[in-house]
């Protein structure tokens, strides 16, 4: 078997910047409280007409144009989203169709926060074995669209915004670079505390104006904040853990951690857990907020722009979420 690599990053945020400013014109809470509880100072949201697929497309062609291939080389193409554009089919086949190609498979990945890794790993199997010679991953959302931005969904509605990342992955000759290890993890006994309930298939009609404007807005994600919080700051350094354990590295041989970007609380927490000083920990929250399933690739397109990932760099990639779902990446570049 080779490995599989990265061989090109991609991203696109909506042009339009909401701050916490914003969100207090519309909802009970202040600059003061977001900024202290999660690090976040503004986030983008789309203006209403542009689908997930539609920032995926976007930042496609960049990491394909980076990587130097054409659409019609990647032998699969996979979309990471909890936002998908329509119910169904799946994203992966809308952006298909606005990069203008088709034939090979497309399907999405639906872990949450976790996703762009669960896809990760499948696009690293498909090239090592492979089945594939190049994959091309997306991760993206429009949150925008579909957060509670009233003071009723005030402790969800401030912490999510638009994006997309992608990457292409392609085959590494030496076994010793490029993708390493993935390692994915779910626990679906903890998926109703953090989750959109409405619409879905088990409910007849599964939409009602009860689901919309009903005390419990069941169309909305909910979130028990700081039950996610504790589990994220376990499953977060476990899983890095597995991931150096995997390798027979330890914390100290990580040059930089992309961890997904949930709370900068959670990473700070983190970083302190693996006594890793703040500058081998990316952060991009405070500018873009938790953009789920797109948060790691546009952080490692910001950390390959600010010169922090060179050749032979060892990058540990970790995400926690909805699910719950946790995962890790390590990657020697
Ligand atoms: N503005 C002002 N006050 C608020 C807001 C807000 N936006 N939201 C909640 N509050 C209030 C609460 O009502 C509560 O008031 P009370 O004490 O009178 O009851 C108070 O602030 C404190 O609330 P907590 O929930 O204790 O606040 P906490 O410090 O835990 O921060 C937060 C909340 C930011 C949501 C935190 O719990 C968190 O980050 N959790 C993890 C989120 C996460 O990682 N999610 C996973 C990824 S998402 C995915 O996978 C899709």
């Amino acid at each position: 078997m080779r490995n599989a690599r990265i061989l090109g990053v991609g991203h696109s945020l909506p042009s339009r910047r909401v701050t916490n400013a914003d969100l207090a014109s519309l909802m009970d809470t202040t600059d003061d409280w977001i900024q202290q509880r999660t690090g976040i100072r503004e986030r983008r949201f789309s203006d209403g007409l542009t689908g997930a697929a539609d920032l995926g497309a976007d930042a496609a062609r960049e990491a394909l144009e980076r990587a130097g291939k054409r659409p019609d080389e990647m032998g699969c193409v996979l979309f990471a989203t909890l936002s998908p554009d329509i119910d169904m089919p799946a994203s992966a086949c809308v952006l298909q169709d606005r990069l203008g190609i088709g034939g090979m498979p497309a399907f999405d990945v639906r872990n949450q926060c976790s996703g762009f890794l669960y896809g990760l790993s499948i696009a690293d199997t498909f090239v090592k074995t492979g089945l594939y010679e190049h994959v091309l991953l997306v991760g993206g959302e429009i949150h925008s669209t579909g957060i509670d931005l009233t003071t009723r969904g005030r402790e969800v509605g401030v912490i999510f915004g638009d994006g997309a990342g992608a990457v292409v992955v392609g085959p590494e000759p030496d076994r010793q670079r490029g993708i390493l290890s993935t390692h994915l993890h779910a626990e679906g006994k903890c998926a109703e505390k953090l989750w959109l309930e409405c619409p879905g298939s088990r409910l007849r009609p599964r939409l009602t104006e009860e689901m919309i404007t009903g005390a419990d807005a069941r169309m909305f994600p909910k979130m028990e904040g700081r039950y996610v919080f504790r589990h994220a700051v376990t499953r977060f350094p476990e899983v890095i853990r597995e991931a150096l354990d995997a390798n027979g590295l330890a914390p100290a041989d990580i040059d930089l951690l992309i961890p997904h970007q949930a709370n900068l609380r959670i990473s700070q927490m983190v970083a302190l857990g693996l006594e890793l000083p703040e500058d081998k920990v990316f952060n991009n929250i405070e500018r873009y907020g938790n953009t789920t399933a797109g948060s790691i690739p546009i952080a490692l397109y910001e950390a390959m722009a600010a010169g922090k990932v060179q050749p032979g760099t060892i990058l540990c990639l970790a995400a926690f979420g909805a699910g719950f779902t946790w995962a890790s990446a390590l990657v020697r570049w």
